[in-house]
């Protein structure tokens, strides 16, 4: 029997679980066409989020097309361009629709055609050659705005916080110009680090400043897993009592991925009387051991006071850090020290605060209570 969790990559229908309110507001701002700025944590769900929600509005025959649009890997406007226009293609069943609505909406550049020699599959791009990419950029926002007279549109622009790296002049104002004109167009601009998404949306100097709906994407909550996984697990006449789930869900502080990742090896695990607690120990060690190297990596890249400052919000659950025995305990001179420490920690995502001081990653988290002995 297929194992139904996954966690390399989004998940929809039987592996996605719940999300039913984000789900419905969704949905909302997409039928008033309303830009919204979806982001959280890595690995939280956007894309999931995302994915799952064009799935629903295509099995409503609501009459508005989704378009996804990965930005992660790219690097500068032309990639925005090309990533683009191979999106296109989600517009059109068919794929001499496209080159006919595509074609008469151009006015000033050519297209190339591609065929995947792998698969078969047929993309469009724009030509490059002889045309600046501001150009080319107002061709393709022509081409969406011609789309969605026809139909509402909604379009994801997914890890969008890469745009804020590319390095031609006044991008971002371009493309902000583009996007208010269209009025029945809903964007939903995705990202993951949240210092360099909420500043292009929150700050009055950039371009995308107030123009979506805010929409922090939260972790799952404990109540709605349970549901979910003694569903999945029942396939293998396995039932798992809600304390147990819960145990899972708390041990890895309700972060969706580690918990799919989890469920993946509890799958494969014969259940038939029930998973003892060694199995559990076992799988959730072999979830931080696998990933160790990256975590290895990651502290070779700390400074030792950002290391101690670590240790420091460890031994004290992250609160009363400045106090002298606090600071002694990790041999940490002055206060001075930590709070610098900590700016670099939250700029780097490491921590978050939220009331008090917190490893993000509970794998990170895990991985340094092992290796500091604590
Ligand atoms: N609604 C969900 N239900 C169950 N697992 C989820 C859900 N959303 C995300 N996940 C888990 O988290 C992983 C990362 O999700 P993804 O959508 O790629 O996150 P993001 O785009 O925020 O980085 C998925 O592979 C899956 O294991
Ligand atoms: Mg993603």
């Amino acid at each position: 029997m297929q194992n139904p969790f996954a966690y390399s990559n989004y998940v929809t229908g039987d592996s996605f679980c719940n999300r039913k309110k984000e789900l419905s507001e969704l949905l909302g701002y997409v039928k008033g066409s309303q830009n919204v700025l979806l982001y959280s944590h890595r690995r939280y769900g956007k894309s999931s989020v995302i994915q799952q929600l064009f799935q629903e509005i295509k099995g409503k025959n609501l009459n508005i097309s989704p378009m996804y649009v990965e930005l992660y890997g790219t690097i500068s406007e032309k990639d925005f361009i090309t990533r683009s226009f191979h999106g296109l293609n989600q517009l059109e069943s068919n794929f001499e629709r496209l080159l006919q609505s595509v074609s008469n909406a151009l006015k000033k550049i050519k297209l190339n055609l591609n065929i995947d020699p792998a698969t078969g599959g047929t993309s469009i791009s724009p030509s490059f050659e002889a045309v600046n990419e501001t150009l080319v950029l107002e061709e393709l926002m022509n081409i969406l705005s011609k789309y969605s007279q026809k139909r509402k549109l909604v379009i994801a622009f997914d890890e969008f916080q890469e745009i804020a790296n590319y390095t031609e002049e006044g991008f971002e104002k371009r493309l902000r110009s583009f996007v208010q004109q269209h009025q029945n167009i809903c964007y939903i601009f995705s990202g993951s680090q949240q210092h360099l998404i909420t500043e292009m949306f929150n700050s009055h100097n950039r371009a995308f400043y107030k123009s979506a709906e805010s929409f922090p994407l939260d972790k799952i909550e404990s109540r709605h897993y349970i549901f979910w996984v003694q569903k999945l697990f029942s396939r293998k006449h396995i039932h798992l009592p809600a304390e147990l789930i819960e145990e899972i869900v708390a041990r890895f502080e309700n972060h969706p991925m580690y918990i799919q990742n989890f469920l993946f090896h509890l799958w494969e695990e014969p259940g038939e009387r029930g998973f003892s607690n060694d199995i559990i120990d076992k799988i959730e060690n072999a979830i931080i051991e696998k990933r160790s190297l990256e975590h290895t990596v990651l502290w070779e890249t700390l400074s030792i006071n950002q290391k101690k400052t670590l240790k420091l919000i460890l031994l004290n659950d992250g609160s009363n850090l400045f106090n002298a025995d606090s600071l002694k305990s990790v041999t940490l001179k002055t206060g001075s020290l930590v709070t610098k420490a900590l700016s670099s920690l939250m700029k780097k995502e490491i921590i978050v605060k939220n009331g008090k001081y917190m490893i993000q990653d509970i794998v990170f988290k895990k991985w340094l209570q092992k290796t500091l002995s604590l």
